[in-house]
């Protein structure tokens, strides 16, 4: 049998006039943001997993901008692709707490004070995903007044409509009797329940065949919302086996405070309408 060398199978060795595989992902920049403040064995995977948490977050928030314009437009059919995508990065947090989960209240408890008051509860792409879902406090906003440049972005998609908001104007679009002030409501506050809006998702139900893509929309959303409680839930829960019911390093009663969050819900007709069948 022939030794090919790597050159003559084809495999490139010398790569001194190309972009390399680190240079296009900036992986210097990448692998150096890891740093540790403390020497504890366990601090890595802290860092580590919000990092990689924030990354699926940014294509989150990336995907469903692009969903929201694209239903707003008409373009319902790349809104799915979309969403799809969205919900399996959802599926990739949620799995995330897993390895999380390996980390014992001893250990955290060894670094957990050099974190002063920094807290999940200030990561604003979070309230960015938040807000384009249609849960919008001006309370949230104030936390952010220290960092100008997060605060102005923070603002800006404040006042946008949330993918479900874009979603009711399809409704509306499609012939269903949708109240003028749901149509004209102020994006700046959140979004609440209301009968038009049931009324319309109620006989999307009922005639699936007749609003094949306005069925599936919602079903992708109820998708998208699910995954968020099961996110929220097994964050909850990942937190009560670390921390028990000790406040949040953010100032929170801690795991009370993440178990009244889990009640909220973006898309409240989608699922009110489930009872009525
Ligand atoms: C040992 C690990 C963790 C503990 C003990 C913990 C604890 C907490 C607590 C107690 C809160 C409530 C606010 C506060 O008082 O601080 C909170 C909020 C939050 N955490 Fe974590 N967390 C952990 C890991 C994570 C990770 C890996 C993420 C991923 C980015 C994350 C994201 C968040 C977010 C987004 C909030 C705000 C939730 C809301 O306001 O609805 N946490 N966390």
């Amino acid at each position: 049998m022939t030794n090919y060398t790597r050159e003559e199978k084809g495999i490139h060795t010398d790569f001194r006039n190309n972009m390399t595989y680190a240079d296009y992902l900036q992986l210097d920049g990448l692998l150096s943001s890891q740093k540790p403040i403390s020497s504890h064995h366990d601090e890595p995977l802290f860092i580590i997993i919000h990092q990689v948490q924030e990354l699926w977050m940014k294509l989150t928030l990336h995907e469903l901008r692009a969903a929201t314009v694209a239903i707003d437009n008409g373009d319902i059919q790349p809104a799915f692709k979309m969403l799809a995508r969205v919900t399996r990065i959802q599926y990739q947090l949620i799995q995330a707490w897993e390895v999380l989960s390996t980390l014992t209240p001893a250990e955290y408890l060894e670094f957990r004070d050099i974190l002063g008051n920094a807290s999940g509860f200030q990561s604003y792409q979070y309230r960015l995903l938040e807000f384009a879902l249609g849960y919008k406090k001006d309370a949230i906003l104030k936390i952010y007044k220290k960092d100008q440049k997060i605060y102005d972005m923070l603002q800006k998609a404040f006042y946008q409509p949330s993918i479900y908001d874009v979603a009711i104007r399809a409704l509306d679009r499609a012939g269903f009797d949708i109240h003028s002030q749901v149509l004209n409501r102020d994006y700046s506050k959140t979004y609440e329940a209301e009968a038009s809006v049931k009324n319309a998702w109620k006989k999307v139900y009922e005639n699936a065949s007749d609003n094949w893509e306005l069925y599936q929309l919602a079903e992708k959303l109820v998708d998208l919302e699910d995954a968020l409680s099961q996110w929220r839930f097994r964050h909850m829960k990942t937190v009560e086996r670390i921390i028990g019911h000790k406040v949040g390093t953010g100032g929170s009663s801690g795991v009370g405070y993440l178990k009244n969050v889990l009640d909220h819900r973006f898309f409240p007709e989608l699922w009110d309408v489930r009872t009525e069948f």
